[in-house]
């Protein structure tokens, strides 16, 4: 099968509604470029306002969904996936048993605490895990970044575009596919979309796939005006001037 057939087989561009383990086992094997995710954290999360994650309390998804991002992943790719570091062995076990190697750990520094117990809990963190031999970066970024606050507006736990765009372009190239299999409001698939790659969302819950699907649109939308002769700026947004990109990126 060549490339332009596996690629009509993909929902690309598209946020898919339901379970992210029956969606890719629909998806042809070694088929995305990057996944960038961010899981529920098995904390039994639940903001303010009472908004709550589905799968947050039970693990039973996590080895099934590892195992099928694994397949569907090309081989020397990496996948970028948050996690809860209170189930850390469990994370772990679902990515080794997948297949995942750690090549990376990232630390998300926040500038508000979302809980404080022991500490006053300011970063969130995730591992960079490789598929087969992964190419280097040319120009590879720090390991600690700054995460600036979301706003919480579409999702209890809503990623800033920003800081995922950041990721999207270090370890993806303008056109790739990127994979979000949790996707919540859309955050990775609209950093992929801002700078230029293709996207593929997944998301269980009808109310946050509704919001993912309004915000991809507008996005879409934005993207189209920018790229009218009356508005001339380039869609992988590598040359925009960091100061612009923070507010250019947390507008969607
Ligand atoms: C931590 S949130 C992701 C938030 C997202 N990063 C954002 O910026 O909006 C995890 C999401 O995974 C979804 N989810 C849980 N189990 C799922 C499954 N089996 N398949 C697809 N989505 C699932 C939840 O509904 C939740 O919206």
């Amino acid at each position: 099968m060549n490339t332009n057939t596996i690629q009509r087989e993909l929902p690309i561009n598209e946020i898919l509604h339901g379970d992210c383990i029956e969606a890719m086992r629909r998806m042809p094997a070694n088929t995305v470029d990057l996944i960038v995710t961010d899981p529920p954290y098995l904390v039994n999360y639940r903001d303010r306002d009472g908004r709550s994650i589905q799968n947050d309390v039970d693990a039973s998804w996590l080895k099934p969904a590892m195992a099928e991002a694994y397949r569907v992943l090309k081989q020397d790719r990496v996948a970028v996936c948050f996690y809860g570091w209170s189930k850390v062995d469990k994370f772990f076990e679902a990515w080794k048993d997948a297949g995942f190697q750690p090549v990376g750990h990232l630390v998300f520094r926040k500038t508000y605490s979302s809980k404080s117990r022991f500490f006053r809990y300011q970063h969130e963190q995730a591992f960079l895990l490789a598929k087969g031999r992964p190419p280097l970066p040319k120009q590879p970024l720090g390991d600690v970044m700054d995460m600036p606050y979301s706003g919480n507006k579409l999702h209890p736990t809503q990623k800033p575009v920003s800081t995922l765009a950041s990721l999207i372009r270090a370890f993806s190239l303008p056109g790739e596919i990127v994979l979000d299999a949790f996707a919540g409001s859309g955050s990775s698939c609209a950093a992929a979309l801002l700078t230029g790659r293709k996207y593929i969302g997944i998301e269980l819950n009808a109310e946050y796939h509704q919001a993912a699907v309004l915000r991809l649109n507008r996005v879409s939308g934005r993207i189209a005006k920018r790229s009218s002769p009356s508005f001339p700026r380039p869609v992988d947004d590598t040359c925009v001037p960091a100061r612009l990109k923070a507010n250019y990126c947390s507008a969607v």
